[in-house]
């Protein structure tokens, strides 16, 4: 049974009162709570652990190193693949820097093209965009439905020999929409392409096993999914971490530095994943990971899913009721994530932001959302975004809806 009242009282900022009622937080695309096990095992790390990593002999050093690998080995288990096919990184954004650079820079050259979406995050558009400014290359977005979904008659018309990658986020972070990445694959390694998917909305909320998708490289954040801020993953296949450059260079990502005065270097770098941790990592932070993602195995990942599906098709029926709002992206749960991107007609996105925390905390997103090209496609200048997690409930989901139609009332009389 799930339960989440129980999984509530795990998130201390839940109990949180602001203007004397309780918080609403319906902002999770962008950050998650943190439970009390995350927080407890940061601080007990600092409070027993630390030590810089991978560098020293003595034991609490070498206890630190051990941490760390286990935090790996944790993430690795819970997305399906080997411990050193997970590279830490800060976030999504610089796992997707790390592959455009280590990838695009060596293996992309002048006519080449790559297969983005629409409905990207500019985190999957501004890298690539970087990219093929330096190597004269061209970026395709592929587009989508009416009803927000990826027009994949659309992507497979795009592609071409000249196709060198598919980059697609796995689950929208305004329309929801969850994309059909295993398909989308099979199609990227039948014209030899690498496929690449922003998983920043999808590792937190839906199961998912990068094995049975058979992506080559996938890129999420802690601080989505119950971690903290500043570490984040990139999945890549071991034969293509073994093949690439570096990244950043520095300290412990190299096997030697031989340097003559006078003269040149010469340098080996570590095997992968090591080799693209240059510098000291966010120990505490992979700490901080492994135990979201304990918690998250605890709860299970069918059941965090389920009650997503649970909250978006209670809201969207609720939000039916409500005269003058225009909901973008799929109407159908099964194939959405718990997103709900709208427009309420007599609003500005922000200034209907505003009165819902004002009136009742209920606290939204409202803006581009980081996906300008998406507004521009449906033709709107900004929209507002509720987005769900496990502690979310259906008494929250009927205050931000009552709030939304005395508004609404509001505005028309
Ligand atoms: C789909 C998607 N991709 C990438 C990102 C970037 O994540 P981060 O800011 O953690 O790097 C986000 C964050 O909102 C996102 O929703």
């Amino acid at each position: 049974m799930y339960d989440v009242y129980k999984i509530r009282e795990d998130f201390p900022i839940l109990r949180k009162k602001l203007r004397g009622k309780n918080i609403i937080y319906l902002d999770n695309a962008a950050t998650s709570q943190k439970p009390v096990q995350v927080v407890e095992a940061i601080s007990r790390y600092y409070r027993e652990y630390n030590a810089n990593i991978h560098r020293s002999a003595y034991l609490l050093a070498r206890e630190a190193t051990q941490i760390y690998d286990e935090a790996r080995r944790e993430v690795a288990n819970f997305i399906g693949c080997d411990e050193d096919e997970v590279v830490f990184v800060r976030n999504t954004t610089e796992a997707l820097n790390l592959i455009a650079y280590s990838w695009g820079l060596n293996n992309l050259h002048n006519g080449d093209e790559i297969i983005l979406t629409i409905m990207d995050h500019h985190s999957n558009i501004v890298p690539w965009y970087l990219i093929c400014s330096i190597k004269k290359c061209r970026i395709k977005f592929a587009d989508i439905t009416d009803d927000g979904y990826l027009n994949l008659s659309h992507l497979e018309d795009l592609l071409s020999p000249k196709t060198r990658i598919i980059s697609v986020p796995h689950v929208s972070n305004v329309l929801g929409t969850i994309n059909d990445v295993e398909y989308i694959a099979k199609l990227a390694h039948e014209y030899n392409a690498l496929m690449i998917v922003d998983g920043a909305q999808s590792v937190p909320h839906i199961p998912v096993n990068v094995n049975k998708l058979d992506v080559d490289f996938l890129a999420f954040s802690g601080h989505k999914m119950l971690g903290p801020t500043g570490i984040g993953v990139l999945y890549g296949k071991h034969s293509l971490l073994q093949s690439l450059n570096p990244f950043m260079g520095g300290g412990d990502m190299i096997k030697s530095v031989e340097c003559s005065i006078g003269g040149g270097c010469r340098i080996s770098f570590e095997y992968p994943p090591r080799r693209y941790e240059a510098g000291t990592p966010n120990i505490a932070g992979a700490v901080g990971l492994m135990e979201a993602v304990r918690y998250l195995k605890r709860v299970g990942m069918d059941n965090v899913r389920r009650h997503e599906i649970d909250l978006t098709k209670y809201t969207l029926d609720k939000l039916s009721e409500v005269s003058g709002i225009e909901i973008y992206g799929p109407k159908d749960p099964a194939h959405k994530g718990g997103v709900i991107a709208f427009n309420l007609e007599g609003f500005e996105p922000h200034e209907l932001a505003i009165l819902l925390d004002q009136l009742n905390n209920v606290m939204v997103r409202s803006g581009l959302h980081c996906a300008q090209p998406l507004h521009m496609r449906l033709g709107i200048k900004a929209s507002v975004r509720a987005s769900f997690y496990l502690y979310n409930t259906k008494e929250e989901i009927d205050i931000f809806v009552e709030t939304l139609k005395i508004l609404s009332r509001k505005n028309r009389m």
